[in-house]
């Protein structure tokens, strides 16, 4: 019996040798990755799991720049677009990677009142010549820098990272906590962990915008992707892509991911909602409403046999498939990032809730801690 045990305890330690298994426990890589102009330092995280992929994660912006994942042959690459030096997303980036808030997607006019006082954001974005608050404003949580701590448990290797949101801050209410836990499991996935605490109530939607091509960043546009999203409704939009606050059915519509269909398929179909969004850029109101960590979206590469999975406790998703991608963001291998070359999926509350009541409301209240997980499962198919 004891013999046995002892094989068996052997065996496994030479199956995760040979498996390269970098995960029992083990603490992520860290090293320095540059400076910001306020002479900030900047850290750079290598998570490994124990199936061969590689995540980098760095403290500005929760900035995830690399991840791999094999394809159906066991040949991996890196499908998440970004630079390769701070100054580069220092510079000029469309959130490549980054944790977005306190305020994910938009705020009409950058103005919402809350507990009858009304709050006045900085304007960063105007679709249509209409003004609106994005993503946090001027200086959102993708332009600062994290307390950022490893955190790993067998199976995950982690890193915790940290930001205060003082009050007034892009002129939002209260001291706004949050905590994300970044992690690369053995499980092939990348998890966020959210944790946000206020004290103040305050409006806030974090969320990650990570551009994925899983044919490989650089290796061409989109459109070819299978998308099947579990949701039969949107927040359709007006032309400043602030939601009406209807909530649309999908079916017979462009809209309607209920079922697989490529995303070039009807990009470009004759729709307002379309027109609006320059195509993909909507949010679709999720059919798991009740909080619990649910299947959201299925995304399939035909060619590479790449998919990825994304499991959610938010009510929404933002598809957005790099509309605004022009060619200018020259990426990591030197190619340019042209029109929808990436396609992100960020998982959130809806667009503009402060000003829709009729929303989930996306109000931090204090003394109370929000907690939110989200996860992009990757895996492989015929
Ligand atoms: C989100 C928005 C888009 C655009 C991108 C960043 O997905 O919905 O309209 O702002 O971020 O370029």
């Amino acid at each position: 019996m004891k013999t046995s045990l002892r094989n068996v305890i052997v065996l496994a330690a030479l199956a995760a040798s040979i498996a390269g298994s970098a995960t029992a426990g083990d603490k992520p890589e860290c090293k320095m990755f540059g400076k910001t102009a306020d002479g900030k330092e900047v850290m750079l995280f290598t998570l490994k799991n124990a199936n061969g992929m590689t995540m980098e994660i760095m403290s500005y912006g929760c900035i995830v720049t690399k991840l791999t994942a094999p394809d159906r042959d066991g040949k991996f690459a890196d499908v998440v677009l970004g630079y390769n030096t701070l100054e580069e997303y220092i510079k000029a980036t469309p959130y490549f990677g980054a944790i977005v808030g306190r305020y994910g997607n938009r705020i009409a006019h950058g103005k919402f009142t809350l507990d009858g006082k009304e709050y006045t954001l900085f304007c960063n974005n105007s679709p249509g010549d209409i003004p609106c608050a994005l993503h946090g404003g001027k200086v959102g949580f993708d332009k600062v820098v994290w307390d950022a701590e490893p955190v790993s448990k067998p199976g995950v290797q982690g890193v915790k990272m940290h930001y205060v949101s003082k009050d007034g801050e892009e002129g939002y209410p209260g001291n706004l906590d949050v905590t994300i836990t970044h992690s690369l499991t053995d499980k092939n996935e990348y998890r966020l962990d959210y944790e946000l605490k206020s004290d103040k109530a305050t409006p806030a939607n974090v969320t990650h915008h990570g551009y994925f091509n899983l044919k490989g960043e650089g290796n061409g546009d989109i459109l070819g992707h299978e998308l099947l999203i579990k949701a039969d409704k949107t927040t359709p939009v007006d032309k400043g892509l602030i939601p009406t606050g209807a909530l649309k059915p999908v079916k017979g519509t462009p809209f309607d991911f209920t079922t697989a269909h490529t995303i070039g398929e009807r990009v470009n179909a004759d729709d307002e909602q379309m027109k609006f969004g320059g195509g993909y850029d909507h949010n679709w109101v999720l059919n798991s409403q009740d909080g619990s960590l649910a299947s959201a979206v299925e995304v399939f590469e035909p060619t590479t046999g790449r998919a990825m999975e994304v499991l959610t406790t938010e009510p929404g998703v933002q598809f957005y498939c790099g509309n605004f991608l022009d060619g200018s963001n020259v990426g990591k291998t030197g190619k340019p990032y042209k029109f929808r070359n990436g396609l992100c999926l960020e998982t959130q509350h809806y667009p503009d809730s402060p000003n829709h009541p009729e929303f989930p409301s996306t109000i931090i209240q204090p003394g109370k801690t929000y907690k939110s997980t989200t996860i992009y499962r990757f895996s492989t198919r015929k």
